[in-house]
C-alpha cells in the first residue's frame, strides 16, 4: 500500500464515520457511499490513511480492499484537493475540439509544471499554496457540447481560450477578495 498523508481523526470525525458506517451498511453500494459521504465531509475533499483506517474497522472491510476501492474509482483522492477544482476533458470529441490547447492554458495560468504530452491522459495536480487542483477526465458525457471544462463543479461546454480565461480570471477575483 503507498503511503499516504498522515492526519489525526478527530472524535467528531469519528463520531461522523461511526453515523455513516450505521447508516449505510449493509444496503447496496455501502461501501461507495460510505468513502464518498466521508470524503465529502473533509474540508479537502480527501480521505487521509487514518480515515480509511477508522472505516476499515468501523465497516469491517481489509484495509487492503478499501485501499483497492479507492484507487479504482478516480472520484476519490488520497491527497489533500485545493478549494478550487478545474477538470478539463480530454476524452476524443474534446481532444479533437482542442482540449490539449485549453488543458496548456490552465496549467500556464496556474503555474503547473510536470506533464509531458502523453501523461496528460489522467492527470491531477495540486497549486503549491494548496487553493486549486487542476485534474483531467475521461469524459464528462457531456460531448456535444466538446470541448467541455468543469470549474467547481459547474459544467461549462464550446470553451476556447477566451471563455476560459474569463473563468479563470473569476477565480483569481473571488480569491483575493477579503
Ligand atoms: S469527450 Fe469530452 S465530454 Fe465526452
Amino acid at each position: 500500500m503507498q503511503s499516504l498523508p498522515s492526519h489525526s481523526l478527530s472524535d467528531a470525525a469519528k463520531h461522523f464515520i461511526d453515523k455513516v458506517v450505521l447508516q449505510e451498511n449493509g444496503r447496496a453500494g455501502a461501501l461507495l457511499a460510505i468513502l464518498q459521504r466521508v470524503q465529502d465531509s473533509h474540508a479537502r475533499k480527501f480521505l487521509p490513511r487514518e480515515t480509511l483506517e477508522y472505516i476499515s474497522l468501523k465497516a469491517n472491510v481489509p484495509l487492503s480492499r478499501l485501499f483497492s476501492f479507492v484507487t479504482f474509482y478516480a472520484l476519490f483522492n488520497l491527497e489533500p484537493q485545493g478549494r478550487d477544482t478545474i477538470s478539463v476533458c480530454r476524452g476524443t470529441a474534446c481532444h479533437t475540439r482542442g482540449s490539449s490547447r485549453l488543458l496548456e492554458q490552465v496549467m500556464m495560468d496556474l503555474g503547473l509544471h510536470g506533464a509531458e504530452d502523453g501523461e496528460t491522459e489522467k492527470l491531477a495536480m495540486t497549486t503549491a499554496d494548496g487553493e486549486t487542483t487542476l485534474r483531467t477526465v475521461a469524459c464528462f458525457g457531456q460531448c456535444a457540447l466538446a470541448p467541455v471544462v468543469e470549474v467547481n463543479h459547474a459544467i461549462f461546454g464550446h470553451m476556447n481560450e477566451r471563455s476560459l480565461q474569463r473563468e479563470l480570471e473569476a477565480l483569481e477575483k473571488r480569491e483575493t477578495r477579503p
